[in-house]
């Protein structure tokens, strides 16, 4: 491994879960996760290295070598934790990003410490970075790191991507520190977003907030300011590894969990999924109240139909997390509590993460999901769904709030919002006969299988290395 590489990725995390090996001893063993895979081709071709957090607190890690991916983390205190992750990150920029669902929180105290950890970041990509290379920035928690990368290195060439919403101009504007967000994402050659509306909210700010003039999808900053590269702002909407999910699906043993899974629950006639990360941006207080009055309504009948969802925990030191999760639970408890006979249960409530193998289990034995977002960048469970119904069965309800729903048009789309129609929509998907089943999941299986996560790193990549580093005429002095 050479000590500097031509393409460095950096994120909040590291490609890598912490595991105790057969002997006792700590180690780490690849996350799963769609970026990593797509991205590893890149990397292997071009000694790639990953910038990112190993998730140990007060932890100095050197860099190391996992499954030819040169690792290099970044150190976080308790207090970086609390400031700029828990805080800044998830406190401040995610409920604002995701149409303040909840009220973001602006403390200048968070601002400091996303500002410090920023620079650890950039600073561990500068040492690492040979000259010209290719870095690619990635989501909110990084949003400083290519201006200060660009003010280090001009010779590198910077990407950067999104993966959550960017919100509309007017509520962006809320954020006192919108001026310095909007340019340290503009330090990037390329800014890729999941949707065209994300990169359009983008331009708008920077124009509205800063001194950069856009036209079409480039922004140029005015002669005064100390950066002067464009900027140019693309929808690159992220997606799967649908080779691995197809695969999977057809894997005898994950079938035959399939059909364990329904018969232990009974086999009722419907089963409906929910998979979520416990997060109030999910709507999943909404789809509870749905599938609740239509119990109530005798729309749906205990025994016949069992919802399974599965929330994994999530950021469980925020307080609206905290809040959530009370709220969850107790309308899980008012559901089962009044639907449920001894012997069959109306919703199976598990707050617990699953791996890989068993999510598809899930996905095979789900007559329908549901995915009800209030707001979502993507939502790449709506996407691994119809990637596993190879068999051309089940049905995918799915929030117009959703990145993926801008792909997946076959789906039945839902606004979260709109409780009755909702469960219009929600029998809708129930009563669906199996021809038009299969007709909407060979058109989304189409559409999946012509545009995978591959594909979106090359198409993202590619349009990087076609910039040719294009700036406006340098400042004099
Ligand atoms: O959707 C944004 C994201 O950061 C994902 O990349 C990640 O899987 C998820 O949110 C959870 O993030 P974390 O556990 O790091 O806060």
């Amino acid at each position: 491994m050479a000590s500097t590489s031509d393409f460095v990725v950096v994120a909040n995390r590291l490609p890598v879960d912490r595991v105790t090996n057969p002997d006792g001893t700590q180690g780490f063993q690849r996350a799963p996760g769609g970026l990593v895979t797509a991205l590893e081709p890149v990397m292997s071709a071009s000694e790639g290295a990953w910038v990112g957090w190993h998730g140990g607190i007060d932890e100095e890690l050197d860099s190391f070598d996992k499954d030819g991916i040169h690792l290099v983390p970044v150190p976080l205190s308790e207090d970086d934790l609390e400031l700029y992750y828990e805080g800044f990150s998830n406190s401040t920029l995610w409920p604002l990003y995701h149409d303040v669902i909840v009220p973001p929180s602006y403390h200048r105290t968070w601002w400091d410490r996303y500002q410090k950890i920023n620079q650890r970041f950039a600073d561990a990509v500068l040492r690492i970075a040979a000259p010209n290379a290719t870095v690619w920035v990635h989501d909110y928690q990084l949003q400083l790191v290519p201006r200060l990368l660009r003010l280090a290195r001009p010779d590198l060439k910077i990407g950067f991507f999104l993966h959550i919403p960017f919100p509309a101009a007017s509520l962006f504007a809320q954020l006192p520190w919108r001026k310095q967000i909007l340019q340290g994402l503009a330090g990037a050659d390329l800014v890729g977003f999941q949707r065209e509306t994300d990169a359009t909210n983008f331009l708008r700010s920077l124009r509205r907030f800063t001194d950069y003039q856009t036209k079409g999808r480039e922004a140029t900053p005015s002669l005064d300011n100390d950066l002067q590269n464009i900027c140019r702002a693309d929808a690159h909407p992220i997606s799967i590894d649908y080779e691995q999910i197809q695969r999977l699906s057809r894997d005898p043993q994950i079938i035959a969990r399939a059909a364990q899974i329904r018969h232990e629950l009974g086999n009722p006639k419907t089963i409906m999924l929910g998979v979520d990360r416990l997060d109030y941006t999910k709507g999943i207080r909404h789809r509870l109240k749905a599938y609740g009055e239509l119990l109530a309504d005798e729309q749906l009948h205990a025994g016949e139909v069992c919802l399974i969802q599965v929330a994994s925990p999530s950021r469980e030191n925020v307080g609206s997390y905290m809040e959530l999760r009370d709220q969850v639970e107790l309308m899980v408890g008012q559901i089962t509590g009044q639907h449920d006979t001894l012997s069959h249960t109306t919703l199976r409530y598990l707050h617990h993460s699953y791996p890989l193998r068993e999510m598809i289990s899930l996905y095979l034995a789900a007559d329908v999901l549901l995915v009800t977002a209030l707001r979502d960048g993507m939502n790449l469970v709506a996407k691994e769904y119809v990637a596993a119904h190879q068999d051309g069965r089940g049905v995918l309800v799915l929030s117009e709030f959703t990145g993926a729903a801008d792909q997946l048009t076959q789906s039945v789309l839902v606004n979260p919002h709109d409780i009755d129609g909702m469960k219009v929509k929600i029998m809708e998907a129930v009563n669906m006969d199996e021809a038009e089943q299969a007709k909407r999941m060979k058109r989304m299986n189409h559409h999946l299988e012509e545009f995978d996560v591959a594909g979106w790193s090359d198409r993202f990549l590619s349009e990087l290395a076609d910039i040719n580093s294009k700036s406006v005429p340098a400042k004099e002095n």
